[in-house]
């Protein structure tokens, strides 16, 4: 079984570089429970861990870009947490340029960071720079999005990104009132590129939501285009979604049909779809989703352009991570609750999920300003 292998070679790394002057491994909880705000319950946590202590010598954080502000919260969220615990780190952000990731990592790892914490551009492009990490006793932690086809992968840290497509699909079907509407109502889709595995998750979690009222005629796409491929934005670009938007209006909207609701899988999407429809659009607005509450979007959300966006936590995915690097460190068992959903083509990546939360005009200010991710001033 896939889990006992890895389980094996984390072992055989983890004695490699077993240290006795680690704190003892006496099975006890720790201090570090998961966090509050992780909100979902570790099914494993503060079980003893027979690979023993590791040496946490340093971590380098691989993030994919500075250009949308979740990764730049991401990357700086992390190296704070783990300094605060006395881990030194590395944090590399790549440019959204796959080659460019690549050999950050290689630097990484012959710069002594062995842990690496990579969120990728391209989730199946880093097999061979993490068999080189694996074969130098690196442990890799695949950070909000799943790297694929490597057994290099010891563990998975992210949001449950089926939910958070549910999360919007659902918006939509209670905006529009599908329950009890017949419609047909109008959607297009703008969902994000097709080498970030979580847009697997994203599409298919919204879909599950607005296939049943696609299939009984109350939803209709008038584009056509509906499959992930076709709704694809390459690099989630917010420039490819206006373009794409654009094309859209103009085949197909101009003959002043409506466009009741644009199913976007995130705010950079939906930042395009917005940008498109304002110049191109003059009917009632059309109900958009997002996801990950960039301030860009909240402001739109707050003057009512884009509905709803999904709230994921960076603080609260951090300290999952923060937590396992704990755990790895003391030896304990690495704090997981989901082992069957994360299939990364070696086998299924232990993986623990953080709750996103949907963000509206009705809630943005509990859940944003008074939880303290975002002043008054932010978002004005
Ligand atoms: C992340 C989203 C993000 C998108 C674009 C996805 O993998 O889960 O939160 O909006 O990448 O960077």
């Amino acid at each position: 079984m896939k889990i006992g292998k890895r389980f094996a070679s984390f072992l055989l790394a983890g004695l490699m570089i077993f240290t006795m002057s680690a704190c003892s491994n006496d099975g006890e909880k720790t201090s570090e429970q998961p966090k509050e705000d992780s909100k979902v319950e570790s099914q494993t946590e503060g079980k003893p861990n027979s690979a023993g202590p590791m040496e946490i010598k340093k971590v380098g954080i691989a993030m994919p870009t500075k250009d949308l502000q979740r990764w730049s919260q991401d990357g700086e969220n992390l190296k704070k947490k783990l300094e605060e615990k006395g881990i030194q780190t590395e944090l590399q952000f790549a440019n959204n340029d796959i080659g460019t990731q690549i050999s950050q990592l290689e630097n990484m790892i012959t710069n002594g960071c062995n842990l690496l914490v990579v969120a990728s551009i391209d989730g199946s492009a880093l097999t061979n720079v993490l068999d080189t990490a694996k074969a130098s006793g690196v442990t890799v932690i695949a950070y909000d999005r799943l790297i694929m086809n490597s057994d290099a992968v010891s563990y998975y840290a992210t949001f449950d990104n089926t939910k958070v497509g549910k999360m919007q699909g659902q918006y939509i079907a209670d905006a529009l009132d599908l329950e009890h509407k017949d419609g047909p109502f109008n959607l297009e889709i703008v969902t994000g590129p097709t080498d970030d595995n979580n847009v697997v998750f994203f599409y298919g979690g919204a879909m599950e939501v607005l296939k049943p009222y696609m299939d009984a005629g109350k939803v209709v796409v008038p584009s056509g285009q509906v499959s992930r491929q076709e709704c694809a934005t390459p690099e989630w670009s917010n420039q490819k979604a206006q373009e794409r938007m654009e094309n859209i209006l103009s085949s197909f909207y101009n003959d002043g049909k409506k466009l009741d609701a644009v199913l976007c899988s995130n705010d950079a999407t939906a930042h395009g779809a917005v940008s498109a429809l304002a110049e191109n659009y003059t009917g009632t607005w059309p109900v958009i989703t997002g996801q990950d509450c960039e301030i860009t979007n909240v402001k739109s959300i707050i003057e009512g352009k884009q509905a709803m966006s999904v709230f994921k936590d960076t603080r609260a995915l951090a300290s999952a991570v923060v937590d396992m690097v704990t755990a790895l460190s003391e030896g304990k068992e690495v704090p997981v609750n989901d082992t069957k959903t994360y299939d990364n083509g070696t086998g299924i990546i232990p993986s623990f999920l953080v709750e996103p939360v949907a963000a509206t005009k009705d809630n943005y200010k509990e859940l944003l300003v008074d939880s303290g991710y975002y002043t008054e001033a932010d978002l004005k």
